[in-house]
C-alpha cells in the first residue's frame, strides 16, 4: 500500500459494527463512506460525528441486494473521497428466523442476497478497482462474517449460518486468487455482540443469560471490540495475512 490516502467504504455503516468502525477508523485518519439502506439518519449522524472531530466521510444509500446499487456506490465514494482502498463488508441481515420446515424460498433467496452475493459484488467491485492486474494500488477487504457459520447457528439461525459459511469460503478462495495482485482479503466471526440486530432478542434477561453461559468468557462482546479487530486486519499490521478467517467471540459457544 502507499501512502495515499486511505479510503474505507464500509457496507450497513449506519449502525451496530459498521457504524463503530466508521468512527474508529476515522481516529485513524481514514477518509471513510459510510453506506446505508433505510438509516440515513444513523449514517448522517455517524457523518457528522466525524467531520465534526476533523475527519472526511460521506454516507452513501446503497442496497446489498441491487447490483446497480453497488455499483454505483464504489464510483460515488471515489468521487467524494478518492479510490476505495479498504473494504468492510458489514451489512448484513438474521431473515426469518425459524425451523427447516417454516421456510419460505424469498425469504432465503432474501438472506443470501443480501448476505452473500451483495457481499461478493462488493468484492468483484474492489477488487475491479484495487487489483494491480487492472492498474490499481491494492488494498484490503474485511468480511464480516459470524461463528454462526461454524456451528450452524443457534436454534432457528440455520439460514443466517449457511449464508456466513458461505462468506468463509468465499472469502478464502477470493483471497487466493488477489493475493499476488496486491489485495489482502480476510474474514472477521463474531460471536453475540449487542448492536441493533440483536439487542431486541438480548433485553430478554433468561436469553441475554443463557447466552452469556454459552460463552467461555461469560460476557457478550461489544461493538467496538469487532470494530478493532476489523481495523487491525485492514492494518498494515497485518501485512502478511491474508485468507484467514479471524473469530472475536470471547472463546467461541456452546449449544
Ligand atoms: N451483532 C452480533 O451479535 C453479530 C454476530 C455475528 C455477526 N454479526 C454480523 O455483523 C454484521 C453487522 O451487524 P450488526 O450486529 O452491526 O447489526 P446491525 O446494527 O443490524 O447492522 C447491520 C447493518 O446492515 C445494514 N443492511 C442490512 N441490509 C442491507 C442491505 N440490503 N443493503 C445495505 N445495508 C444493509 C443495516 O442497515 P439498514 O437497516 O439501513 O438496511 C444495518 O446498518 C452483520 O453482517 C452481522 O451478520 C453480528
Amino acid at each position: 500500500m502507499s501512502s495515499e490516502a486511505k479510503v474505507l467504504l464500509i457496507t450497513g455503516g449506519g449502525s451496530g459494527i459498521g457504524a463503530e468502525t466508521a468512527r474508529r477508523a476515522a481516529a485513524r485518519g481514514y477518509r471513510i463512506a459510510v453506506n446505508y439502506r433505510s438509516r440515513e439518519a444513523e449514517a448522517k449522524a455517524v457523518v457528522a460525528e466525524i467531520i465534526g472531530k476533523g475527519g472526511q466521510a460521506v454516507a452513501l444509500p446503497g442496497d446489498m441486494a441491487r447490483e446497480a446499487d453497488i455499483v454505483r456506490l464504489f464510483d460515488e465514494t471515489e468521487r467524494a473521497l478518492g479510490p476505495v482502498t479498504h473494504l468492510l463488508n458489514s451489512a448484513g441481515i438474521n431473515g426469518r428466523r425459524g425451523r427447516v420446515e417454516e421456510y419460505d424460498a424469498a425469504n432465503l433467496v432474501h438472506v443470501l442476497t443480501v448476505n452473500v452475493v451483495g457481499l461478493m459484488l462488493c468484492c468483484r467491485e474492489a477488487a475491479r478497482r484495487m487489483s494491480t492486474r487492472h492498474g490499481g494500488k491494492g488494498g484490503a477487504i474485511v468480511n464480516v462474517s459470524s461463528m454462526a457459520g461454524t456451528l450452524g447457528g443457534r436454534p432457528g439461525s440455520s439460514a443466517y449460518a449457511a449464508s456466513k459459511g458461505a462468506v468463509d469460503a468465499f472469502t478464502k478462495g477470493f483471497a487466493r486468487e488477489v493475493a499476488a495482485e496486491g489485495i489482502r482479503v480476510n474474514g472477521l466471526r463474531p460471536g453475540m455482540v449487542l448492536t441493533e440486530m440483536t439487542e431486541g432478542r438480548l433485553n430478554d434477561v433468561a436469553f441475554r443469560e443463557s447466552i452469556e453461559a454459552s460463552i467461555p468468557m461469560g460476557r457478550i462482546g461489544r461493538s467496538g471490540e469487532i470494530a478493532d479487530a476489523a481495523l487491525w486486519l485492514l492494518s498494515d499490521e497485518a501485512s502478511f495475512i491474508t485468507g484467514a478467517i479471524v473469530d472475536a467471540s470471547g472463546g467461541g459457544y456452546r449449544i
